[in-house]
């Protein structure tokens, strides 16, 4: 078995990360990153492996209708997702299937670039983080998360616990990815290494919450590319390991709700 590590999605898995993982964790994170950016009106931006687009959404808002906003992911299934809403709701933003290592958009374009939750999956960082740089402007500001140990993220390390016992070591190499990037300090070295200056990093912590743990974690790991791996099984099969994943959670699930930590590490840098 081949680990997908790389977060590449099949099937309605895209739909249920909108659905589910979205809201409960990437809106808070896309706050953090857009206060520290400071988008401004008419400002250019773009969000690398940006999924199903929510940093994207969420900064058009703040640059407007003279804004250009740009989305670069590789997997189609996540910016289908992107497209049907921004056409469904009007919002004037581009989406582009590409490798991050390779973006078909001419030099100097963007203010502002983010990349939220996607560093980790790159092959080449320092490559990916050189394409970065070229596609911003001189003085561009470029802001991402990155999350830290599982050790330190309850929602990763009980499913890795649990995957790994019903499923093998090898099937939770998808969730290992997401904390397999974790120190800060060798973040900020990557961004040197590709040129960046003013590269400043900080952990953060925020206290993430779903009142339904059950179905939180149900269609979270629905959204995750272990999704395949589990898709033929049996009901019971499926609630023993979801079962195993909320009891992972120890204190942070009360048999209702779920509030625990979720620690990244957020790095900001300036092109030039
Ligand atoms: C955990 S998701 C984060 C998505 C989004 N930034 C968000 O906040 O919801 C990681 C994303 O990285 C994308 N990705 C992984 N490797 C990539 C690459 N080499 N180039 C572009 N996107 C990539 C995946 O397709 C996936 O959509």
């Amino acid at each position: 078995m081949k680990s997908n590590t790389k977060w590449q999605l099949s099937g309605t898995s895209a739909a249920l990360y909108e659905s589910y993982l979205v809201p409960t964790i990437f809106v808070p994170w896309a706050e953090q990153l857009l206060d520290r950016a400071l988008p401004q009106t008419g400002e250019s931006i773009l969000d690398v492996a940006c999924g199903t687009g929510i940093v994207a959404r969420m900064v058009k808002d703040k640059v407007g209708k003279n804004g250009r906003v740009v989305g670069v992911d590789l997997n189609g299934g996540m910016l289908e997702v992107a497209r049907a809403i921004s056409s469904a709701s009007n919002i004037d933003i581009e989406w582009l299937e590409a490798d991050v290592g390779n973006v078909p958009i001419a030099d100097n374009s963007f203010d502002i670039a983010f990349c939220q939750q996607g560093l980790q999956f790159f092959p080449d960082k320092v490559g990916a983080l050189k394409e970065i740089r070229r596609l911003l402007r001189p003085d561009g500001r470029c802001v991402i998360c990155v999350a830290q140990e599982l050790e330190k993220n309850p929602l990763m390390q009980s499913q890795v616990t649990a995957i790994s016992k019903h499923i093998g070591e090898e099937a939770s190499g998808a969730i290992r990815a997401v904390c397999a990037l974790s120190g800060g300090e060798a973040i900020k070295n990557l961004f040197l290494k590709a040129g960046f200056h003013d590269v400043e990093w900080e952990t953060v912590s925020l206290t993430l919450s779903h009142d339904n743990g059950l179905e939180f974690i149900t269609n979270g790991i629905a959204s995750t590319p272990v999704a395949e791996l589990i898709a033929e099984w049996s009901g019971e099969a499926r609630n023993a390991l979801i079962e195993d994943v909320l009891d992972g959670f120890g204190d942070y699930y009360d048999g209702n709700a779920l509030h625990f930590p979720h620690v990244s590490s957020v790095v900001t840098a300036r092109s030039v």
